[in-house]
C-alpha cells in the first residue's frame, strides 16, 4: 500500500521486556456512560479519570451540541451540570459520533423518547455496524427509528414518541442493545425487562444504581420502571481493562517482563481477557481488590510466563469480547493451538477482526484457520511484515504488542484511531519497553519519522 492522505501508521521493531508501573487510560464504558447519566441527572456530576478519547469526547460533544453544560476533560476531570431527563435540547444539526459504536446505540436508547428529532451520523467503519439490534427492539417500545439500507447508519430518530416497556430476550449477548433499552425505558411507561443470553458488561445496571435509581436484577433479567429521576454523584472511572489488556499479553510473551498495572477495572463482566489468558499459562496477580465508585478495581502484576494455547470456553466470550485481538497475540506465541469459538460479534466490530486478525497473524507467519465465529491459530515464530489495521484501534495496538516477539519490523498501517480508546499507546508503551515508531505520512509526500 503506497502513502496515503494524513494516515498515520507505526512501526514496531521486536526485543525488550516491559518493567514498571503504569496507569492506562480509563475506561471508556463507564466513561460514556458517565456523560450520559450526568447529562440527564439532576445537579451537578463530578468525573475522575475520565478517558479524554476520541470516542469518549464523541459522547461530549453529543450532549453539548443538546444543552448540556459539561466542563473538561481536564486531566480526566469533568463537571456536568445535568439538565435532569426532560432538560435536553434539539441540537442545531446532526450529532456525528465518529468511531463510536458505543456512542450511538446508547443515544438512540435516550434519544427516541425526546420530544426533538435527532439524526445520528459516523464515520465510514461506524457507518457499515449494525443498528438494526437497537432499532428494532426500541420501537417495540414505540420509537419512531429510520435507519440507512440493511440497518446500518445514519439513523434518524423521530421526536415525540411515547414509549411503553416491554420485555425483551435479546437474541445477542450485547451490552450496548441492554443498555439503549434500559436508557429508553427511563421515559417508557411501565417496566421494561432486558434478558441477556449470557452476562454481558453491566456498568449502565451499577451506575443507574449510583445515580439513585432503582432497578431489578435478577438472574439473566434486569427491569427498570420508566418516570423516575437521576441525582447527580461523584464517579471515578477506572482503568480501562480492555487498554490495560495489550500490556497484559505484552509482559506475558516478552521475556523477562514483570510489570504492574495499576487501578485496573476488574468488573466481573470484563475480566474474561485475565481468566483466559490465565488459562493459557500466564502469570497474573490481582493485588489490592477494591471497590470504587461501585466498580470493583486492582491493581495487576504481570510477568512473563510460558503460554500454551487452549480451547477458549465459551462463557468467557462476551466477558473477553473487545480483548480478542490482543489475545490473538497471545495465542501466536503460545505452545500448541487456541481455538475460539462463538464469537461470531467480532465480525461486527469497528472492523471484522476475525478477518483483519486472521491476515495479519498469516503475514507474519503464524499458521491459522478462521470460521464464521472464531479462529483456530496455532502457536509459532513470529516473523515481520506489513500489516493494514484497517483503521481499527484494538487491531493496531495488537499488532504493535506483537513485535515483542516478532524477528523482523512489523509495519503497522491506518493507526490513528488507537486515539478513540487509546490516547498516549505510544507514548505510555514506549516507557514500559515497547519500541514503536509513530510515521505521519502527509498527502502526497514521504513518510517523515517522528517520535
Ligand atoms: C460496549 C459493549 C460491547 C463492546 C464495546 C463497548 C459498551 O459491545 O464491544 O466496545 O460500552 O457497552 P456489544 O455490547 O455490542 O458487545
Amino acid at each position: 500500500m503506497s502513502v496515503q492522505d494524513g494516515r498515520l501508521d507505526f512501526v514496531a521493531r521486536g526485543g525488550g521486556s516491559l518493567q514498571g508501573v503504569l496507569q492506562v487510560p480509563g475506561d471508556k464504558s463507564i466513561s460514556h456512560r458517565s456523560i450520559m447519566l450526568g447529562s440527564l441527572a439532576e445537579g451537578v456530576t463530578q468525573i475522575s479519570g475520565f478517558l479524554e478519547g476520541e470516542d469518549s469526547l464523541a459522547t461530549i460533544a453529543a450532549f453539548r451540541a443538546m444543552g448540556v453544560r459539561i466542563a473538561g476533560p481536564d486531566a480526566g476531570a469533568v463537571r456536568i451540570d445535568g439538565v435532569g431527563l426532560h432538560g435536553l435540547r434539539e441540537p442545531q444539526g446532526e450529532l456525528y459520533l465518529g468511531n463510536s459504536g458505543t456512542s450511538m446505540r446508547l443515544l438512540t436508547g435516550l434519544l427516541c423518547a425526546q420530544r426533538f428529532p435527532t439524526r445520528l451520523t459516523g464515520d465510514a467503519s461506524l457507518s457499515r455496524r449494525p443498528m438494526a439490534r437497537v432499532a428494532d427492539p426500541l420501537r417495540l417500545m414505540g420509537a419512531r427509528i429510520t435507519t440507512a439500507e440493511a440497518g446500518r447508519p445514519p439513523l434518524l430518530v423521530g421526536g415525540g414518541a411515547k414509549l411503553h416497556g416491554i420485555a425483551y430476550r435479546m437474541p445477542v449477548a450485547s451490552a450496548q442493545v441492554k443498555s439503549a433499552l434500559l436508557l429508553a425505558g427511563l421515559y417508557a411507561a411501565g417496566r421494561t425487562s432486558v434478558i441477556e443470553p449470557a452476562p454481558t458488561r453491566d456498568h449502565t445496571e451499577r451506575m443507574l444504581q449510583g445515580f439513585g435509581y432503582e432497578l431489578q436484577r435478577e438472574g439473566a433479567s434486569v427491569t427498570i420502571e420508566g418516570g423516575g429521576s437521576l441525582r447527580a454523584t461523584a464517579i471515578a472511572v477506572p482503568a480501562d481493562i480492555s487498554s490495560a489488556a495489550f500490556f497484559l499479553v505484552a509482559a506475558s510473551i516478552a521475556p523477562g517482563s514483570d510489570l504492574l498495572l495499576c487501578n485496573v477495572g476488574v468488573n466481573p463482566t470484563r475480566v474474561g481477557v485475565i481468566n483466559i489468558l490465565r488459562a493459557m499459562g500466564a502469570d497474573i496477580e490481582m493485588l489490592n481488590p477494591r471497590v470504587s465508585g461501585g466498580e470493583p478495581v486492582a491493581d495487576l502484576q504481570v510477568r512473563a510466563a510460558a503460554l500454551r494455547g487452549i480451547e477458549i470456553p465459551l462463557d468467557q466470550v462476551p466477558l473477553a469480547i473487545d480483548e480478542f485481538p490482543a489475545l490473538f497475540i497471545a495465542a501466536a506465541c503460545a505452545s500448541g493451538t487456541t481455538v475460539l469459538r462463538g464469537a461470531e460479534e467480532l465480525r461486527v466490530k469497528e472492523s471484522d477482526r476475525i478477518d483483519a486478525m486472521a491476515r495479519g497473524l498469516g503475514e507474519l507467519g503464524i499458521v491459522n484457520e478462521p470460521a464464521a465465529d472464531g479462529i483456530r491459530i496455532i502457536g509459532g515464530s513470529l516473523g515481520g511484515g506489513r500489516i493494514d489495521s484497517r483503521g481499527d484501534h484494538r487491531i493496531a495496538m495488537a499488532f504493535a504488542v506483537a513485535s515483542l516477539r516478532a524477528a523482523r519490523p512489523i509495519e503497522i498501517l491506518d493507526c490513528a484511531n488507537v486515539a478513540t480508546s487509546f490516547p498516549g499507546f505510544t507514548g505510555l508503551a514506549g516507557l514500559a519497553g515497547l519500541d514503536i515508531e509513530v510515521r505521519r505520512n502527509e498527502p502526497g509526500g514521504e513518510a517523515q519519522a517522528q517520535c
